[in-house]
């Protein structure tokens, strides 16, 4: 998100425009928490986890008169545009105050869960999808050597994009995702793959929704007593720490891109990214419509687990 941050920073600086840094988000635009920005505002940040801005839930923002209370700090500030970073919930604050006031918004993908339609990749999801692949590396060690299946949660809230392709590059034996549900039992069928015939130990990656890992091993620990059950819930640590280069190309790109939409005057859309091109989706696309994981994904794994 820092990156993205610079990115927007140092692009409108190019283009001679002022730029304000709202702080903690909606809740920051509400309360006047902004502060002129300069270059050397986003100096040594390009490294950096977390959101040198802050970031924050706003219960008020939800509200018409939240809402209106933001609208009169971006005409005290002289503010022309906005600039929003985050996922869904950020995204739909922008959608709702773009349909109340006259005011652009360029939104950026910024989510590890990378469940926004119409972009390939969101800003932190290939960070994140890295911290698992090594905390999974490390797992692997106690999973190999005591014989046990472990079954590591994995955040995404209502997405299996990161528990799908973290278990792809980590080796992982199956991967419980929201999206597979057709399938009727997704643990009986990683049992009945006969895992522990053919290897000593095995991971399974869980999604964090209904109930994640735990639910899964306790299921287990019941219908199948025979085996050695650990769970493993990474938890925040899969949104901290130094973005990858992946992540770092990709906010800056789309930080750029977004000071360029608002230069042709666009508004109310989402910079994205799809096949290595930069793409405008309307914002109430991003966050409306469905993006599937890709089936061939899913068969990737479960031919290569075997
Ligand atoms: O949306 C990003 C995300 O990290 C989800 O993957 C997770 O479910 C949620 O946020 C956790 O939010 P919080 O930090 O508020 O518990």
């Amino acid at each position: 998100m820092n990156a993205a941050i610079r990115a927007v920073t140092r692009a409108a600086i190019f283009e001679g425009w002022r730029v304000w840094g709202v702080y903690r988000g909606w809740e920051g635009l509400i309360m006047g928490d902004i502060k002129e920005f300069n270059s050397a505002s986003v100096s040594n940040t390009i490294q950096r986890g977390g959101t040198i801005l802050k970031t924050a839930r706003s219960e008020e923002f939800r509200t018409p008169e939240g809402r209106a209370k933001a609208y009169e700090n971006i005409k005290k500030f002289g503010i022309d545009a906005l600039v929003v970073i985050g996922g869904n919930g950020s995204l739909a604050g922008a959608q709702a105050l773009a349909s109340e006031y006259d005011v652009p918004v360029i939104g950026l993908p910024g989510t590890i869960d990378n469940d926004l339609y119409g972009t390939d990749s969101t800003i932190g999801y290939d960070t994140a999808l890295n911290t698992i692949m090594e905390c999974v590396d490390k797992i692997r060690d106690t999973a190999n050597s005591h014989d046990r299946i472990f079954f590591v949660e994995v955040m995404g809230r209502d997405a299996g994009f990161l528990t799908q392709n973290s278990a792809i590059a980590a080796g992982a034996e199956a991967a419980i995702i929201p999206e597979d549900r057709t399938d009727i039992d997704q643990l009986a069928s990683f049992i009945g793959r006969g895992i522990r015939k053919s290897k000593n130990s095995s991971i399974v990656l869980v999604s964090e929704k209904d109930g994640g890992a735990m639910h899964y091993a306790e299921r287990v620990r019941l219908e199948y007593p025979q085996y050695n059950v650990k769970v493993s819930i990474l938890g925040h640590l899969q949104r901290g720490g130094s973005p990858t280069a992946f992540d770092r190309i990709l906010a800056s790109r789309l930080g750029v891109a977004s000071i360029e939409a608002l230069k042709e005057g666009q508004r109310n859309i989402m910079v994205g990214i799809k096949n290595d091109q930069i793409v405008y989706v309307p914002i109430s696309r991003a966050i409306k419509m469905d993006k599937p994981i890709d089936k061939e994904l899913i068969n990737v794994l479960s031919i290569l687990s075997i």
